[in-house]
């Protein structure tokens, strides 16, 4: 039986390449969107993966979805905590709203996909977790302290759920993409993304592809023995 995968924000950027990889890769997908309807029906509409509307940043929303998913396609064997926003802004102009928002969504809502999940993979003796970080949230950001703050701390769940899952077959790593070729980054003032792309070594920005492949392999039995680990696929922009 194919395994079951859940891909929060999976239906665009990075999410849309992760859910297509795994697709490729024979799981059974459910891809999660917050609020472009128009975006998640064209999505389906030409990759055939299911798509589901939730909050991450809610909780009881977050686990009715996570419980509809599980009737309709199956038990959760591959979770991707991928769902992200930016509010970015310089710390002396950074509303608390701006912080609340990046931290409800960025950092509770890896809780809030992760929680629900958690017991049946523990309980059926395999699972992976897979959390979508940022190179951020390795080296800080301009403009980006919430959004930093969120991505550092997604490092800090992985590694404590990794030692927590290993004995049941669970493993939980995550992936710091540096810049890659998304909506997200799109939206950066062009001048302010040039000058990024010239402190990237390799001279470009990333594929979604390139980050959906590592969440392939870190979903695959081959990887069974990396837990806790950190892959930072930047173009050598930064090294920890
Ligand atoms: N480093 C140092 N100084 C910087 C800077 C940087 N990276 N970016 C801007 N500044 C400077 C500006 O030049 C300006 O200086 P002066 O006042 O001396 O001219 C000052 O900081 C602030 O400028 P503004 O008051 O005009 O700032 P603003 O309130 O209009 O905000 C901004 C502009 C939000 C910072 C905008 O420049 C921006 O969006 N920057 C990009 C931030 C960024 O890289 N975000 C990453 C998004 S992609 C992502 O997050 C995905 C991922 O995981 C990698």
């Amino acid at each position: 039986m194919a395994r079951v995968a859940l891909v929060t924000g999976g239906s665009r950027g990075i999410g849309a390449a992760i859910s297509k990889e795994l697709k490729s890769k024979g799981y059974d997908v459910a891809a999660t969107y917050a609020g472009n309807d128009e975006a998640a029906a064209a999505f389906t509409a030409e990759t055939g993966i299911k798509t589901y509307k939730w909050n991450v940043a809610d909780y009881d929303e977050s686990a009715a979805g996570i419980a509809k998913v599980e009737a309709e396609v199956g038990p959760i064997d591959v979770v991707v905590a991928n769902a992200g926003i930016t509010r970015d802004a310089p710390f002396h102009k950074m509303t608390p709203q701006q912080w609340k928002d990046v931290i409800d969504t960025n950092l509770t809502g890896v809780f809030n996909t992760v929680h629900p999940v958690w017991p049946g993979m523990r309980e059926r003796k395999f699972g992976r977790v897979i959390v979508i970080s940022s190179i951020n949230g390795q080296k800080g950001q301009f403009a980006q302290v919430n959004y930093a703050a969120t991505k550092a701390g997604d490092l800090g769940i992985v590694k404590s759920l990794a030692q927590e899952g290993a004995r049941a077959g669970i493993t939980a790593n995550a992936i710091c993409p540096g810049y890659i070729a998304t909506e997200m980054v799109m939206a950066v003032p062009e001048k302010v993304r040039e000058s990024i792309i010239g402190q990237i070594p390799a001279g470009r920005l990333g594929e979604p592809e390139e980050i959906a492949r590592c969440v392939g392999f870190l979903a695959s039995d081959d990887a069974g023995f990396i837990n806790g680990s950190t892959i930072s696929a930047n173009g050598a922009q930064f090294f920890v």
